[in-house]
């Protein structure tokens, strides 16, 4: 790729950012560095270090971080990325900077649970106070902002229960208060929500899931909006010792390149399943974003440009729990496992119930959360056909 070219366009930025073949050989890809230690040659150079700028311990950086950060960065239209080692640690690299003790937080009540953890243990010891939120709540949020409320945390669609938020609404109340918006955006990706252009200050990624995309590695990435908040985010991070291992960004690199196309097939199989399911008749409700049933479905169709290949579904209710096992037990090709955004297809009970305290979820209605991934539509169709008529015949 030429330096005289700079790439706008999503794809081209995923197969061209990050990388410098005329300085490294012409070899596509950029070396993995292995670093802890880094020498400087004078006391010059170690005395004039650029904070932020360059290498000067391993665990503040390396090159093949730097050009993850620098990718993913750009796909986003951040000012600049921070990776860290998972996509939790992500979420929490992002908050922490920007709350003290005594302030309080906003946070959607469908955020991914160890979020909710982090909050409701943590911060809390510190003397964070956090109020939990009704996803569809939009413009409505302004009841629940206090003189001390210093950042709303929006995650869209939301974990398990995938309502989507009406964020732009949601960020210009909180920007009216003085608030710093932070969104959990690896459902949608980059590719499928531009939360930047909707408001949003801060970007947690659990790169882990479609970055990664092989179920191979753990992977954070933080965007950043502006040099202010990448300070905040970079000196919560190094202050945390958050890092990221090379091989591992070296890993998120190389899914990057694939990731539009990975992406656009997880879409169109799960619109495809998501749309079946719906018709059949042990099913209730399919929560999939682009599907009416979703809470939300008119903001997602107003605000994000695609779907990936997560979403839930429940069951009409007559079915014992011994019936739901053997739905699931036999699967061929759906596993059983938690994590989502590799190649292979994953099913999984879930009870939101536990994770609610804003709007209450009916504990006794399971969801099931499916992951498509990238095998023939017709046989992941197939295995799902097979354990739902083992569910009606165990009923
Ligand atoms: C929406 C969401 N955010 C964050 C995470 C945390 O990512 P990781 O498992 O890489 O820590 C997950 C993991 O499942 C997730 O689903």
């Amino acid at each position: 790729m030429s330096k005289k070219f700079k790439a706008t366009k999503p794809d081209t930025i995923l197969t061209s950012a990050g990388r410098d073949p005329e300085n490294n050989f012409g070899i596509v890809n950029p070396p993995v560095y292995h670093a802890s230690t880094i020498v400087f040659p004078t006391v010059e150079k170690l005395n004039n270090r650029i904070p932020f700028e360059g290498v000067s311990y391993g665990r503040n950086g390396t090159p093949t971080q730097f050009a993850l950060e620098e990718a993913f960065a750009q796909l986003e239209g951040a000012h600049r990325c921070v990776a860290v080692q998972s996509g939790l640690a992500a979420v929490t690299g992002a908050i922490t900077g920007f709350l003290k003790a005594g302030d309080h937080m906003l946070v959607t009540d469908n955020s991914y649970g160890p979020t909710r953890k982090y909050a409701d243990s943590v911060l809390k010891r510190f003397g964070v106070e956090t109020t939990y939120f009704d996803p569809m709540i939009g413009a409505g949020i302004a009841a629940l902002i206090k003189p001390n409320t210093k950042v709303v945390f929006v995650e869209a669609p939301g974990s398990q229960t995938f309502e989507v938020q009406d964020i732009p609404a949601i960020a210009a109340e909180a920007h009216r208060a003085g608030a710093t918006v932070i969104m959990d955006n690896t459902w949608a990706t980059p590719l499928f929500f531009r939360p930047f252009d909707k408001g949003v200050d801060v970007v947690a990624h659990a790169a882990t899931k479609y970055v990664v995309g092989h179920s191979d590695a753990m992977l954070g990435l933080i965007n950043c909006k502006d040099r202010a908040t990448f300070e905040t985010v970079k000196n919560a991070c190094m202050a945390f010792g958050f890092h990221a291992a090379p091989d591992d960004v070296y890993l998120g690199l190389r899914g990057l390149r694939t990731m539009g196309v990975r992406l656009r097939q997880h879409e169109k199989s799960g619109l495809d399943l998501a749309r079946w399911l719906k018709t059949r008749p042990e099913v209730n409700k399919v929560l999939h974003p682009a599907l009416p049933d979703c809470p939300g479905h008119e903001i997602f169709k107003r605000d994000f440009t695609g779907s990936s290949g997560l979403f839930a579904f429940t069951l009409k209710g007559e079915y014992t729990d011994e019936a739901e096992a053997r739905m699931l037990d036999d699967m061929r090709i759906f596993g059983m496992g938690y994590s989502w955004g590799g190649y292979e297809s994953l099913i999984i009970p879930g009870h939101p119930g536990q994770f609610r305290s804003a709007v209450p979820w009916n504990d006794r209605t399971r969801i099931y959360r499916a992951h498509i991934g990238l095998e023939d539509v017709e046989d992941l169709r197939a295995d799902l056909a097979d354990g739902l008529d083992r569910l009606k015949n165990n009923a």
